[in-house]
């Protein structure tokens, strides 16, 4: 292995107790984490977004291929666009798409069809995911894609957190109408739309309870 191709890690190791107490503040914040779907119209500094997805591109990928494109949409008509026709798949998939078990199991969030959050939220950041790249040398694969899409969008979310905003993480499927509203490359597929900002000052959420660490984790001790 070349060494020129290597840099010194730069680490900075933290006491046990400051580590046990990190750990549980950054816990105690992601906590607070909630999906809102009621959005204030005010604004955020466009420069928030721009330093939440440097963080979410800051994520492990496979072959460090980083195989995502965020699209940032403030834009007023592109939005009403985009919920319209976000609305016309959701009326369908409430209307027959949906299983029942799957209507069942929403029914505690009271969702439906009509989607005000993509107006209010003062952004969308819809995410792509890219299956290969199509450069000057023709086409170049990616790797565990949907890992590495997955893992920087929950990058994405808990910067979000950090920096004071909500967002919900929103799957109008199919979700084909996201790359043509946005004239996205054919290598490009929707992955999630994310309306990010402030919540309304009514906003309410589900009462959900979250599970238990031993529900989630299994030591080997
Ligand atoms: C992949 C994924 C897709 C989701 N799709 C939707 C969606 O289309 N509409 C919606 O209202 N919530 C959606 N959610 C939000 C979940 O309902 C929410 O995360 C879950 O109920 C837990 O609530 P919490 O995020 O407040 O902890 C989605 C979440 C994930 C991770």
């Amino acid at each position: 292995m070349r060494e020129e191709n290597f840099v010194v890690y730069e680490h900075e190791e933290l006491s046990e107790e400051e580590s046990i107490s990190r750990s549980e503040s950054f816990y105690s914040e992601m906590n607070k984490r909630r999906s809102v779907r009621h959005f204030s119209q005010k604004s955020v500094p466009e420069e928030v977004i721009q330093n939440i997805i440097k963080t979410a591109g800051t994520a492990p990928s496979g072959a460090h291929k980083q195989p995502y494109t965020f699209c940032v949409v403030s834009n007023d008509e592109l939005k009403s666009k985009i919920r319209k026709m976000a609305e016309q798949e959701e009326f369908i998939n409430y209307n027959g798409r949906m299983s029942d078990e799957w209507l069942d199991d929403l029914k505690k969030f009271g969702t439906d069809h009509i989607k005000p959050f993509i107006e209010d939220a003062p952004y969308l950041i819809i995410v792509f995911k890219k299956s290969y790249n199509e450069g000057e040398e023709g086409k170049t694969r990616n790797y565990y894609v949907n890992e590495s899409v997955g893992i920087a969008v929950g990058f994405l979310l808990a910067a979000i957190q950090n920096a004071g905003l909500v967002a919900l993480t929103h799957t109008p499927s199919p979700m084909n109408f996201l790359a043509e509203v946005l004239g996205r490359p054919k290598n490009e597929r929707a992955y999630l739309n994310i309306p990010v900002g402030y919540p309304h000052s009514s906003a309410n959420v589900p009462k959900i309870e979250r599970k238990e660490l031993d529900e989630i984790a299994q030591f080997y001790r």
